[in-house]
């Protein structure tokens, strides 16, 4: 379950010597917006220290490369280093993912393969996005809302990305890979109140987590994304009813006056299958 991603500036130290203590489900070492030009190699050089230190909390770890010329060597770094995926800016076609992974295949000889997390940051990959996240071992996709407004020659209002922010989600869905995301930004990260909003919102439309900037949002992107006690007792009810109605030879029923039938079941099993103690 990976409910909160907190975004590491890889050329700042002082972040990511705590960055595992922060909660987050997976911590995403930046390589690209966050490290001015200057000091991009040195991050990558040291992705060899800080993916390892990060992964000590027992975080997914994650690292977001730049495109372009540098895109083989920090993607070979961060799979050296031992990352669990990469964060893969403004991608816009499945032949990318497809290159990339010959490419990583070669080194791969020792671990699993990296996986790939494509954000979609261009109305061409918008359009592309099935094909995206159908491509070589996309985990989840992603929407690049700032990148993506200013593409679009448009303002990164939350009306002006919910629909962008939609279909991509709807893409990683039809894929059956995660969706990470909200409708709102999270780079207001005093505003405790409206991302937990947000981020119960974007969990209703089946979003798996999002990501943010600053440690302050993690417990609350943990809490929202995560079922609620409610919730879990709901779906074992459903769940016991179910086996009992099954049992006595019936697939639609009754609980609590409520109709209850086979896709309700479903989510009550996948509601349970996203708990831990479960
Ligand atoms: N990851 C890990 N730790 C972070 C952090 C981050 N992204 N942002 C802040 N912290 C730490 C600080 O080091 C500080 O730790 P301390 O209390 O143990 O000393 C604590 O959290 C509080 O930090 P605060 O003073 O509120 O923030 P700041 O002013 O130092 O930094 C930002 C604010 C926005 C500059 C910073 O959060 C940041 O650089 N975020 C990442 C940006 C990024 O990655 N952008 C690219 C993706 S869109
Ligand atoms: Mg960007």
């Amino acid at each position: 379950m990976i409910r909160s991603l907190l975004y590491v500036p890889g050329n700042t130290p002082k972040f990511l010597e705590k960055a595992a203590a922060r909660g987050a489900d997976a911590i995403i070492i930046d390589l690209e917006d966050a490290v001015p030009e200057a000091g991009k190699t040195a991050a990558r050089e040291a992705l060899a220290t800080w993916v390892p230190r990060c992964a000590e909390g027992g975080a997914q770890v994650f690292v977001r490369v730049n495109m372009g010329e540098r895109l083989v060597e920090d993607a070979l770094a961060a799979t050296r280093a031992g990352a669990d995926a990469l964060y893969l800016p403004k991608v816009s076609s499945a032949g990318l993912l497809e290159d990339l992974d010959r490419r990583l295949a070669v080194i791969e000889t020792d671990r699993d393969p990296i996986g790939f997390v494509p954000l979609i940051e261009d109305p061409e990959g918008l359009f592309e996005a099935r094909a995206i996240a159908r491509g070589p071992r996309v985990i989840a996709l992603s929407a690049g809302g700032e990148d993506l407004a200013t593409a679009m020659g448009a303002k990164p209002t939350p009306e002006v990305l919910r629909m962008p922010k939609l279909m991509i989600h709807y893409a990683a869905k039809a894929a059956g890979v995660m969706s990470f995301g909200l409708f709102r930004s999270t780079a207001d990260f005093s505003d405790t109140a409206a991302i937990r909003a947000a981020a119960l919102e974007a969990r209703d439309f089946g979003f798996d987590g999002a990501s943010c900037i600053h440690p302050a949002v993690v417990p609350v992107l943990n809490e929202a994304f995560a079922p609620t006690e409610a919730e879990i007792d709901w779906a074992r009810r459903v769940v016991a009813a179910n086996a009992a109605e099954a049992a006595a030879g019936r697939g639609a029923f009754t609980l609590d006056g409520r109709f209850i039938d086979a896709p309700i079941v479903t989510r009550a099993e996948r509601l349970l299958a996203r708990c831990p103690q479960d």
